[in-house]
């Protein structure tokens, strides 16, 4: 069975897994990094090439301060901690969305963790932070725009493969396969341009308990699903 080359995941359901067991929501957000370890392993093991992770989108910046600074501690700790461990996998990590939206201090995680792990030819890990799909569409035209007017390209140019060079998401190949846990039927603003062929699985687990099993079945749908793109 091929895998899907890329895989990309909505975790959600953290609350909800933290409030089933009565406990504080940043809980369930730290059981929900230890997903990202386990799938990312099995990732590796699978013969993935890239991962995507929505891990904080631009709405999520409207949650109370206190679990805003809770996830954002969360991400600079999960920087910080898993360096040796992306270096020992042979993971390339790498980030899309506002990342000057953030705290500095993850800022500098973020970028010394990308600078460490730059070299590495195994999964290449994509954290969404600060990522909407709607505004990574404007901040391309914008540099689409930019370039027709300093005279790089012609209008008559413009193609969907060249606004794709203008995306985030320059140096990924489209996602093959889009994963959402905890039921929810929607693309709530990701990848929006990137996701127009991609196959979608939903599982009613919660992201907490999404692991390597998880991920298996997953691939196990996938392999059934027939791509036709349009065509027949
Ligand atoms: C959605 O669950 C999840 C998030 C908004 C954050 C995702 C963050 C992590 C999994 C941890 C940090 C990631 C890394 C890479 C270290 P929710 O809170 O919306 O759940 P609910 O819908 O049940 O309330």
């Amino acid at each position: 069975m091929t895998p899907p080359r890329h895989i990309a995941i909505i975790m959600d359901g953290n609350g909800r897994w933290a409030r089933e067991r009565g406990l504080p929501r940043i809980r369930g957000h730290e059981e929900g990094a230890e997903s990202v370890r386990a799938v990312l392993r099995a990732c590796g093991e699978a013969g993935v090439e890239f991962l995507t992770v929505y891990a904080f989108s631009t709405e999520n910046w409207k949650r109370p301060e206190a679990e805003v600074a809770a996830l954002m501690g969360l991400l600079e700790h999960f920087l910080k901690q898993e360096t040796p461990e992306l270096m020992a996998q042979n993971v390339r990590l790498q980030a899309i969305g506002r990342i000057t939206d953030l705290p500095e201090a993850c800022q500098r995680e973020l970028h010394r963790a990308i600078e460490t792990t730059a070299k590495n030819t195994g999964v290449t890990l994509i954290l969404a932070l600060s990522y909407s799909g709607r505004i990574e569409i404007i901040d391309g035209l914008r540099s689409l725009v930019r370039a027709v007017r300093e005279g790089h390209i012609d209008e008559a140019m413009i193609d969907p493969e060249m606004f794709s060079q203008h995306l985030y998401t320059r140096s990924f190949p489209d996602p093959d396969l889009l994963i959402r846990t905890s039921g929810e039927m929607r693309i709530s603003n990701f990848l929006l341009w990137q996701m127009s062929y991609t196959e979608i699985y939903v599982t009613p687990k919660l992201w907490p308990d999404f692991r390597k099993e998880e991920l298996l079945e997953a691939l196990r749908d996938y392999s059934q699903r027939q791509r036709r793109y349009g065509g027949v």
